[in-house]
């Protein structure tokens, strides 16, 4: 069975090879989007697609596609794949060029691949919270395009893990921007908040997904800018992402988050989540 799209090409995965002048390869010049598949389903494709072309847009690369056509090559490469339950990743980078150089091709051929990779049903088995640590972001100024060069985000994850911790949470300027790949949302006072979409930070589909939620089921909710004091006051924490839905934080800097148990108000979401995922 295909399980990955090359240029046009569907072939197994371990067959899937591009040039080493790609300049994905050589400059991280690429964007992607990660988006789930539920009961065999892409979910939430058009948001996906938006965003695709919005990353496109913003790193000057013509889209080689319209977004019906990008809806109909994903949905094809899901009902190629086989899988129910599954994250697929799409990733179009500017193409090999003759030489390695800063200045973009006049007339590039943009490599374009997807994968699909089944998702296990047993990740929801185990609710573990996470634990988090709090880091400097020091990633670019423009969060908001989902680029494949992610090497800052490689490496504040790694520097939370060796702190003991599977997660970071971000700051910029002083305020909570997000997680090295996840969006962030807490219960402060009584109100879940999240830091309003801004170019520090990826406008996660997921993200739009709890707030809609919350909003239509009278969850009180906002978006404003939130302080590490303020975090510290938190009595719950949850990330946010296409693979992980809504998850759970037990603790920040080694204290614990309320009682450490996942709260009421992810409980909350996490019910909404599940049921909005399938209908
Ligand atoms: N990451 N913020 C960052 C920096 C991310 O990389 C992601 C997703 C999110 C959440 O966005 P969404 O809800 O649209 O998945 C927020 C994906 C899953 C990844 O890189 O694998």
């Amino acid at each position: 069975m295909p399980s990955a799209y090359l240029n046009g090409d569907w072939l197994p995965l371990e067959d899937a090879k591009v040039s080493v002048l790609d300049r994905g390869f050589l400059f991280g010049d690429g964007v992607y989007e990660v988006i789930p598949v539920y009961n065999g389903k892409l979910f939430c494709l058009e948001c996906h697609v938006v965003r695709l072309l919005n990353s496109l847009s913003e790193v000057m690369m013509d889209s080689p596609m319209s977004a019906k056509q990008w809806s109909s090559l994903l949905t094809t490469a899901v009902d190629k794949s086989g899988e129910s339950l599954a994250a697929l990743y799409v990733q179009v980078t500017r193409g090999a060029d003759v030489q390695r150089s800063f200045v973009y091709p006049e007339t590039p051929q943009p490599t374009i691949f997807i994968m699909v990779n089944p998702m296990s049903p047993s990740q929801r088995d185990e609710i573990k919270p996470l634990d988090l640590v709090s880091l400097e972001d020091f990633r670019w100024e423009r969060g908001h395009i989902k680029t494949t060069s992610l090497i800052a985000a490689g490496i504040l994850k790694n520097e939370a893990i060796a702190k003991g911790a599977n997660e970071a949470a971000l700051f910029k300027n002083g305020y909570l921007t997000e997680a090295t790949s996840a969006n962030l949302f807490a219960v402060i006072d009584g109100t879940l908040v999240t830091p309003p979409k801004s170019t520090s930070l990826l406008h996660g589909i997921t993200r739009d997904v709890v707030l809609e939620l919350a909003e239509q089921n009278g969850i009180a909710c906002e978006q404003r800018e939130i302080t590490p004091a303020e975090l510290r006051t938190a009595d719950e924490m949850f990330i946010t992402s296409s693979t992980m839905e809504a998850w759970p934080v037990g603790s920040l800097d080694g204290s614990k988050i309320g009682n450490g148990a996942p709260g009421i108000v992810w409980q909350k979401i996490d019910a909404l989540f599940q049921n909005h995922k399938v209908t």
